[in-house]
């Protein structure tokens, strides 16, 4: 089977009803990311972060994977899939989507606001229960946070999602502006050779001379238009 890598993006999930960062009226229009997307932000007024993302975690209960997660996920059959997505949603795996890292982290799950990484503090809420409070306690005893990776923090699984990527036979990025960095290098290892597709409905800062394929289109319709290229290409 070949390797196929795809990269998405908050548009990968517009069409679910979740809002983009920085489309017009996007979240960052709403919110400062300074104040709910920082450590210094958690740091100063912890309540309003914790009370963002369980917005967040609530919202994701009311929506529903779209057709574009469901035919990335029916890939699988004829790829060897890794999905590297910087959403926080499950929607890729709710689609059925089996291989999918997280580099921005999971709304889902929370964390030790000592040691974020702890894997011993890492716990997955569920739907009926998806609110953290204040005075909520991790394993080690520390306040209980968000599972997400803030501005100015690590990114500890770029690594992994790098070893992908140099393996991929075909490189897909659905739905991202490529403004937030390490993840919008990930196109840096693409073999060279390898067939660069990008779906959006509209223009990219693309920041390389990689020839890239352009589906202008939203992530639904742009799948369906992928599934057929792959076929003319001979992928
Ligand atoms: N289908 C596909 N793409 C779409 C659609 C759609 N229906 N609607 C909008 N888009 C595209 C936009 O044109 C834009 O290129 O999705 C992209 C969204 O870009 P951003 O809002 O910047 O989101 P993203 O690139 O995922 O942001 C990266 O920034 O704030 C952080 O941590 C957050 O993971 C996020 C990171």
């Amino acid at each position: 089977m070949k390797k196929m890598v795809v990269l998405t993006g908050a548009g990968m999930s517009a069409e679910s009803g979740i809002s983009t960062f920085r489309d017009s009226g996007g979240l960052w229009e709403q919110y400062r990311v300074e104040d709910v997307a920082t450590p210094e932000g958690y740091a100063r007024n912890p309540q309003l972060v914790l009370d963002f993302y369980n917005q967040r975690r609530k919202q994701l209960g009311e929506v529903q994977p779209c057709r574009g997660h469901e035919l990335l996920a029916s890939l699988e059959s004829a790829y060897d899939v890794t999905v590297v997505t910087q959403n926080v949603d499950n929607l890729h795996e709710r689609a059925g989507s089996r291989r999918v890292i997280h580099l921005h982290g999971e709304l889902m799950k929370v964390t030790s606001s000592r040691n974020p990484n702890d894997v011993r503090c890492i716990r997955e809420l569920t739907p009926e229960h998806c609110e953290i409070a204040w005075g909520d306690r991790a394993a080690d005893g520390s306040q209980l946070r968000p599972f997400i990776v803030w501005f100015g923090e690590a990114v500890p699984l770029i690594e992994k999602a790098i070893e992908e990527v140099e393996r991929a036979d075909v490189f897909v990025v659905i739905g991202t502006s490529l403004n937030v960095y390490p993840a919008a290098g990930l196109l840096n290892y693409v073999p060279e050779g390898v067939p660069v597709f990008l779906i959006d409905p509209n223009t990219v800062g693309w920041h390389s001379s990689r020839p890239v394929v352009h589906i202008r289109k939203g992530a639904s319709e742009g799948m369906a238009e992928l599934i057929r290229l792959l076929k003319n290409y001979n992928l």
